[in-house]
């Protein structure tokens, strides 16, 4: 048995857990349910996505989002490309929120009256059964017809408090949906459109066995990885497009969704497919005095697209790479970055000069003689930016600061490590 909300005319009586989205300025007010908010898209992520989205060709019809949470995602899909949705969400309270939540934000971009909002329905049930929501939509509408389905969306959840999982453990499974839904999906110039949001710790093996679970129901589908990031260097999404979805030509996408929310999202795009590895290797070489050290954004090279976006900001430089992946990866080169964009500095934690190498164990015994070496060089201010026990780092730092803090030099500078070599570089930020 399903029930279908209709986001016109469902009220909030038995809805309790209210919160202001964050990244709308507080603008919208937004209802969950069952613990749901921490599942719930972020509305500024949310719209990135459908703006990414409303440039693809995509077949007649509705969107779906079969595990659709409290319907943000599915609402801003609606809202951007002007199309009636179907959610599907088997928490029937988290169901009626979701309802409730497309009236608000219809009502927040004074679009109550428009036309995809008078179709737009959700369904507390099974996300998986395809046949029976779309006869459960068919029969309330009062058509012959089922409705046809121009996007799948799909954001299973994922076991909480567990930093790895299987794919078996997303509800609902990956190929329960596929199974499911494939007869009722409609075709566009290259197939189905399917959204898979999916857990950015996935590894890279496991990427691969998603794609396999796609290829068993739409061989060799034309696909797109996207990387999103929120900045501090993480992954915060990582969702495929598939089909009529997918970007043309793009194998891979970093999207860097900037702070400031009126911003436009940064895109990097490359074409290499995912069964190439596209990983940078370190190589451990001498260090320079005057050559450039720079670390970028951690979640730009999980996505493999450091080095298409390095030669972007850079004159056919050859880079060497210090310090491969985890949270600070560092390159080094000859000439400064070319960062006149601010979107381009977003993708750099740190670039400067190496003005000197320094071999001493950095321990809070040795900040005196680490201070005599910085203010050789009128250096005002050292940020650590090596892996450091967590106990002792801010100790280090506080004691750095204090140090310089009563001296007079004048520059700004960072410190960084080569992977396995106990070398100091400090560097002069650029
Ligand atoms: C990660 S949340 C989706 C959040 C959503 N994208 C948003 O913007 O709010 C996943 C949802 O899938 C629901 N779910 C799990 N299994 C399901 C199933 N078989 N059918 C429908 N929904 C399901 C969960 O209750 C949960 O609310």
């Amino acid at each position: 048995m399903v029930k279908i909300f209709n986001p016109a005319t469902v009220s909030n009586d038995g809805l309790t857990e209210l919160s202001p989205d964050p990244t709308s300025a507080g603008r919208i007010v937004l209802y969950h349910a069952s613990e749901g908010k921490p599942l719930a898209t972020p509305w500024q992520v949310a719209l990135t996505r459908s703006r990414m989205l409303s440039e693809c060709d995509l077949p007649e019809g509705f969107v779906l989002d079969c595990a659709c949470g409290s319907g943000i995602q599915l609402a801003a899909h609606m809202a951007i490309l002007q199309r009636p949705g179907i959610g599907i969400e088997l928490d029937e309270q988290r169901a009626q929120a979701s309802a409730f939540n497309l009236k608000t934000i219809a009502l927040h971009r004074n679009e109550s009256e428009a036309e995809y909002m008078e179709f737009s329905r959700i369904i507390s049930g099974d996300g998986r059964d395809g046949e029976a929501a779309s006869s459960a939509i068919a029969e309330h509408f009062q058509r012959e017809e089922y409705p046809a389905i121009a996007l799948l969306h799909l954001d299973p959840a994922r076991p909480r408090n567990s930093r790895t999982h299987g794919l078996e453990e997303m509800a609902p499974r990956l190929d329960e949906v596929f199974a499911g839904w494939s007869p009722f999906l409609e075709d566009g110039p290259n197939g189905p459109a399917l959204l898979l949001d999916l857990s950015p710790r996935l590894s890279n093996q496991q990427q691969i066995d998603v794609e396999r679970l796609v290829d068993l129901v739409w061989p060799k589908i034309a696909r797109t990885w996207v990387w999103t990031s929120r900045g501090r260097g993480r992954v915060d999404r990582l969702a495929l497009w598939l089909g009529s979805a997918a970007i043309k030509g793009v194998a891979r996408r970093f999207v860097r969704i900037p702070p400031n929310i009126a911003e436009e999202a940064h895109i990097v795009s490359g074409g290499s497919p995912l069964s190439t590895d596209l990983s940078p290797v370190a190589k451990r070489q001498p260090p320079r005095r005057g050559e450039r050290i720079s670390i970028l954004d951690a979640a730009l090279v999980e996505s493999g697209l450091a080095e298409e976006w390095l030669q972007t900001v850079t004159k056919s430089e050859k880079i060497s790479w210090g310090v491969a992946g985890g949270r600070r990866p560092q390159i080094h080169h000859d000439h400064p970055l070319r960062l006149e964009s601010p979107a381009d500095r977003h993708l750099v934690q740190a670039t400067g000069r190496v003005v000197a190498l320094v071999r001493m164990k950095l321990e809070l015994s040795t900040v005196d003689q680490l201070v005599e070496t910085l203010l050789e060089h009128d250096i005002s201010k050292l940020t650590l930016r090596t892996n450091l026990d967590p106990d002792l780092q801010p100790k280090l730092q506080g004691a750095l600061d204090r140090q310089l803090s009563r001296r007079h030099g004048r520059r700004d500078a960072f410190l960084v490590q080569q992977s396995g070599d106990e070398m100091l570089l400090i560097c002069v930020a650029e």
